[in-house]
């Protein structure tokens, strides 16, 4: 039997696979068994309040789970779909409140990742879906990652390689009439005005998040990392690190260029796996600097103001 397969018999029988999607590596259940589902909060230690993804196959699955698909939103599943996009849309009853945390609505995307929208298929279930990570800690690009941190928790590991994208999807919600920006993620805010026109970027959630990916402080490494602000002088010490686009300052030992080039999507694929690199290191402190707030940069600098240990 191929891997897939065995992965799809899992899902089948209520189990957990960790498999690739273009984002990062997901944490998957069978989206439709609450028992299944339960095993993933478990698993990651995830309080129930925090919604899930549903992952589906095409739009045809995607219909099945929720109400209606206002107009904008199908626009912009036509041009990204499958992608690193998430919507957020009324829920139809068939999905367990478990998955949803008792919302009237349902988070749903189709990954863009042979490995995932085949293991979707062959197991003929819709697939909840978190990072594959530990709840708060940074999110798994490789199945490394995963193994290091969940691997004896689930049924199965699929190894799709790294993570082409890097970060979490985007989330847009269509909870209210104008659609809203829940997460800044791997598709540009840019790229998704251009198709249907101005896009509402939510603010703080307060003590109640609607997307606890919005929970100040998420996505951390165990070392200290603080953003560095323009007019903070830089001292290096011999156990800071330093992360940012390019050009490092002198004077540092642990160092990790984002891209040389300059370029925020190559940024973003490497952003995790550097994290984890300097994390490893132990040091005493990271400092992270802010990259230009465009394109994928929103999704960069909105996971290291997260990360950041230090909140201004
Ligand atoms: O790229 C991704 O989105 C990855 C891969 C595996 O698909 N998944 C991911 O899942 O990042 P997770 O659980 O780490 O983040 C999902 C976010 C959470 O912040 C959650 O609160 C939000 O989606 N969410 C889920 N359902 C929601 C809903 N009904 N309303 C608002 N936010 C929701
Ligand atoms: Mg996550």
């Amino acid at each position: 039997m191929s891997d897939i397969k065995k992965a799809a018999q899992i899902i089948q029988d209520g189990g957990l696979v960790a498999f690739p999607t273009e984002t990062v590596y997901g944490l998957g259940a069978d989206a439709l068994n609450p028992y299944a589902v339960a095993a993933i909060f478990e698993a990651k230690n995830r309080p129930t309040f925090d919604p899930l993804i549903v992952h589906v196959a095409d739009l045809r699955q995607a219909e099945i789970l929720v109400h209606a698909i206002p107009k904008k939103a199908l626009q912009l599943i036509e041009k990204f779909w499958p992608g690193p996009l998430t919507l957020v849309l009324p829920k139809s009853s068939l999905v367990p409140d478990i998955v949803t945390s008792s919302l009237p609505t349902v988070a749903i995307r189709v990954p863009n990742h042979p490995i995932a929208l085949e293991l979707i298929r062959e197991s003929g279930r819709p697939i909840a879906a978190p990072s594959a990570n530990p709840f708060g800690q940074v999110s798994p690009t490789t199945a490394d990652h995963v193994r290091q941190s969940l691997g004896n928790k689930v049924n199965m590991i699929l190894d799709g390689g790294p993570c082409q994208v890097g970060v979490e999807s985007t989330i847009i919600s269509f909870a209210e009439k104008e659609p809203v920006l829940l997460r800044p993620g791997g598709l540009s805010l840019e790229e998704m005005e251009a198709v249907i026109g101005k896009i509402i970027i939510s603010k703080g959630m307060g003590d109640k998040p609607m997307a606890p990916g919005q929970l100040e402080q998420h996505y951390s490494p165990r070392t200290p990392l603080r953003l560095i602000l323009s007019s903070d002088p830089l001292v290096a010490t011999a156990k800071t690190g330093w992360l940012g686009l390019q050009n490092p300052p002198s004077g540092f030992d642990f160092v990790e260029v984002l891209s040389p080039k300059g370029d925020l999507k190559e940024a973003a694929a490497n952003l995790f796996a550097a994290m984890r690199r300097l994390d490893e290191k132990n040091l005493d402190l990271i400092l992270a600097h802010p990259v230009p707030e465009q394109g994928l940069g929103r999704a960069i600098n909105d996971r290291l103001s997260r990360a950041s240990h230090f909140k201004t």
